[in-house]
């Protein structure tokens, strides 16, 4: 594989030379991309001597290169990006797609996957402008590696040493093999529906959407081509993962037929609302007027049970919101939804289901014992799922839509 490493301007610079020397050891080409200060910390002619390739350097800019544009050809050459270490400065210029130099430049263009591994002072790293920087790669399907904790060059000890170069040929060893899941396409839903009472009040559910999220960064993860249908959420929306937003269950259900067409696999995480106000004010309702009592209802589609006809060759995963006998409820939610597998959850329970950092479910499925998953991160829980959904899969066979 072609890495183009980028070395910031920071004492771990010194590092780089066993990095290049490592990836070189396991048969990757590097080219390295040191900026102005990194040239400080670890000679060129080092780097030059252990990648056995030119420098990509702000020559760049210097006339003499017959009117090629270095950046965009080296960008061309690259398959993954590693920028090592990546000092405060680097993570903000990256971040924001500020391209003042050859690496910032380089960076824009290249299609494939970056490796960043930051290193700075732990008050530095500590600093929310800088944690606002790293959080905006990383939902932009970034792989941050690092920092670890340990001695730094204060002489202080504190999170910011760069991760060991050993660590960071393992992230690209890991970013460019293909997942479980490549050629797949996987639909989730998350969050609630919120349904209008009048411009301003609706009728919703406490669901924050991190389940769903969970799943489909998962999902993204394994290398599945994810469209992720959110509800009303305040959540970052995973590296890697295409994102609808819509607020009512017509919407989420218009968006969620259209998308599993030609899915493999839909994941139903979303609380959506089976009733809907039966009529909808078109101005905000005063407080001294009669509201309509009783707000009459009106029953929504149910989306999981159309996508049995809407979807037949996917496979279909529910969720089951129970309060009471968990088994029964879910498992006649199976029969009637049509779906393969559903995930039970008991929403009355403390410090799980709705809103909360975990869950504890049970993975009931057509074939096979159901499964119970104690108390654990919704993380964990959306891993184990994605084990059964990608063993699904694969006993089903290439997918319908692999290459069309
Ligand atoms: O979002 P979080 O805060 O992380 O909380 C996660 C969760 C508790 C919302 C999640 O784990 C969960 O249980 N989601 C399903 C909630 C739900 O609506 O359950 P239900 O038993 O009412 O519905 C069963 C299934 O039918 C669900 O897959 C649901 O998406 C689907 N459904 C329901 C109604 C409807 N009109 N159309 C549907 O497709």
């Amino acid at each position: 594989m072609r890495v183009l490493l980028g070395i910031g301007g920071g004492i771990a610079a010194y590092k780089a030379a066993e990095l290049v020397r490592l990836l070189r050891g396991d048969g990757h080409e590097v080219c390295c991309c040191p900026t102005r200060h990194a040239t400080a910390f670890v000679a060129p002619l080092t780097l030059e001597v252990l990648s056995g390739r030119p420098l990509l350097t702000e020559a760049y800019l210097e006339p003499g290169t017959g009117g090629r544009e270095e950046h965009i050809d080296a960008a061309a050459w690259t398959e993954v990006l590693c920028v090592a270490p990546a000092t405060a400065d680097l993570l903000a210029r990256l971040s924001l797609g500020i391209a003042g130099d050859v690496l910032t430049t380089t960076a824009l263009a290249v299609a494939g996957p970056w490796i960043v591994a930051p290193a700075m002072h732990g008050r530095m790293w500590a600093q929310p402008q800088v944690q606002e920087h790293v959080e905006r790669l990383r939902t932009r399907g970034v792989r941050i590696v690092g920092p670890e904790y340990g001695a730094l060059a204060s002489g202080e000890s504190g999170w910011g040493r760069m991760a060991e170069p050993t660590k960071i040929v393992a992230e690209i060893t890991a970013a460019l093999r293909p997942g479980p899941l490549q050629d797949r396409r996987i639909v989730v839903t998350a969050g609630p529906t919120y349904e209008p009472i009048d411009p301003v009040r609706f009728l919703g559910n406490r669901s924050s959407g991190r389940m769903g999220f969970a799943i489909a960064a998962e999902a993204a993860g394994r290398g599945a081509a994810v469209t992720l249908i959110a509800g009303p959420v305040a959540l970052p929306t995973p590296g890697g993962v295409r994102r609808l937003d819509v607020e009512t269950a017509a919407e989420m259900r218009q968006a969620t037929l259209a998308a599993a067409a030609d899915a493999d696999a839909v994941v139903m995480a979303a609380a959506v609302a089976d009733f809907r106000p039966a009529a909808v004010a078109p101005v905000k309702i005063k407080k001294g007027e009669a509201p309509p009592a009783p707000l009459a209802l009106a029953r929504n589609p149910d989306i999981l049970t159309e996508l049995a006809t809407a979807a037949p060759g996917a496979l279909r995963v529910g969720f089951a919101a129970e309060t009471g006998d968990l088994a029964r409820e879910a498992l006649a939610k199976l029969e009637r939804k049509g779906c393969d597998l559903i995930v039970a959850n008991d929403v009355s329970a403390e410090g799980i289901g709705f809103a909360s950092p975990d869950n504890e479910v049970t993975i009931f499925r057509r074939r096979g014992e159901p499964l119970f998953l104690s108390r654990r991160p919704k993380e964990e829980i959306a891993r184990t799922l994605l084990d059964l959904v990608t063993q699904e899969l694969a006993e089903r066979g290439p997918s319908p839509a692999a290459g069309r």
